[in-house]
């Protein structure tokens, strides 16, 4: 069982972005998971257990990105949890973005909470935030090596990309290893928990980037999802359209991808 402590000003922060989530939930449909175990375990657990495996743990002022983001999850939760980060926080969809903006705003966070309405393929393209980040994560967003995709572009040097799944096979290892191999990255490590309250198995896949992301990538809008990489011919070259120019060196970094939540007692998170 491993212990993750939220000290009391944080446990309340989470309850405010509960509320918020119930309030905004009623303008725009951002989750469903809002009430007891589904919030508490499968939104904010399962956004926070990767911390525990993280060997050297996540501390000080890390720059994160959180690719589709959603309602918020788990980038704010992230942000309350690790309280010198930097976040932005990125989604396709304008409406979700202006209630991730109220949200973070309404919980004190907008110094350190960054909203960006964009693809995240222009994102990985725009050199004010390719290269830049510590710490990517992604939850729920896309199959691993798609996702995959996203986040690497955004990783600095030695960046790391966290990659958090529900059920993982030795398939889908695979793919992802060949996925990494082509964007700079090599899995460094698999992690697993089970979430109480019967919210099931948990996996994240931590990737890290061995060096800049190679200049195609991401592939123009929409061609991540429609041609995996894993799947994608290897043989064939990038087309011009996908070709990427002008980019940066990394700057060392993390990248997270997340994709589920788990119990916990008044201010501590605990794990199996
Ligand atoms: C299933 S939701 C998951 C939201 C949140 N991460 C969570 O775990 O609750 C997936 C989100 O990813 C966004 N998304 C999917 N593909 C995207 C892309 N290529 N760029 C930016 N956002 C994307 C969608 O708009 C949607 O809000």
């Amino acid at each position: 069982m491993e212990l993750i402590p939220l000290s009391p000003a944080q446990h309340q922060a989470l309850a405010v972005l509960q509320r918020q989530l119930r309030q905004w939930n009623s303008h725009c449909n951002l989750t469903r998971l809002v009430d007891g175990d589904d919030y508490w375990v499968a939104q904010v657990q399962d956004s926070l257990w990767p911390l525990s495996r993280m060997n050297p743990p996540f501390r000080g002022p890390l720059r994160g990105v959180d690719v589709g983001t959603g309602g918020g999850i788990p980038g704010l939760v992230l942000a309350i949890a690790l309280p010198e980060s930097r976040w932005v926080l990125v989604d396709s969809v304008q409406r979700k973005c202006a209630a991730v903006q109220a949200m973070a705003s309404g919980l004190g966070l907008q110094a350190r909470v960054e909203v960006v309405c964009e693809r995240a393929e222009s994102l990985g393209r725009d050199a004010q935030y390719r290269g830049r980040f510590d710490v990517a994560v992604a939850r729920g967003v896309a199959p691993a090596p798609v996702a995959a995709e996203y986040l690497a572009p955004l990783l600095g040097s030695g960046g790391l990309a966290l990659l958090y799944r529900g059920r993982w096979s030795t398939a889908d290892h695979r793919a992802l290893q060949q996925a990494a191999r082509q964007l700079g990255c090599r899995i460094r490590a698999s992690e697993h928990c089970l979430l109480p309250a019967n919210r099931g198995q948990r996996h994240v896949l931590i990737l890290e980037a061995e060096m800049p992301c190679p200049a195609p990538y991401p592939r123009a809008v929409g061609v991540p999802a429609r041609r995996p990489l894993a799947t994608a011919s290897s043989s064939s070259p990038p087309t011009p359209d996908m070709a990427l120019r002008g980019t940066r060196r990394h700057n060392p970094s993390v990248a997270l991808c997340c994709n589920y939540p788990g119990g916990f007692g008044p201010y501590s998170f605990a794990w199996s």
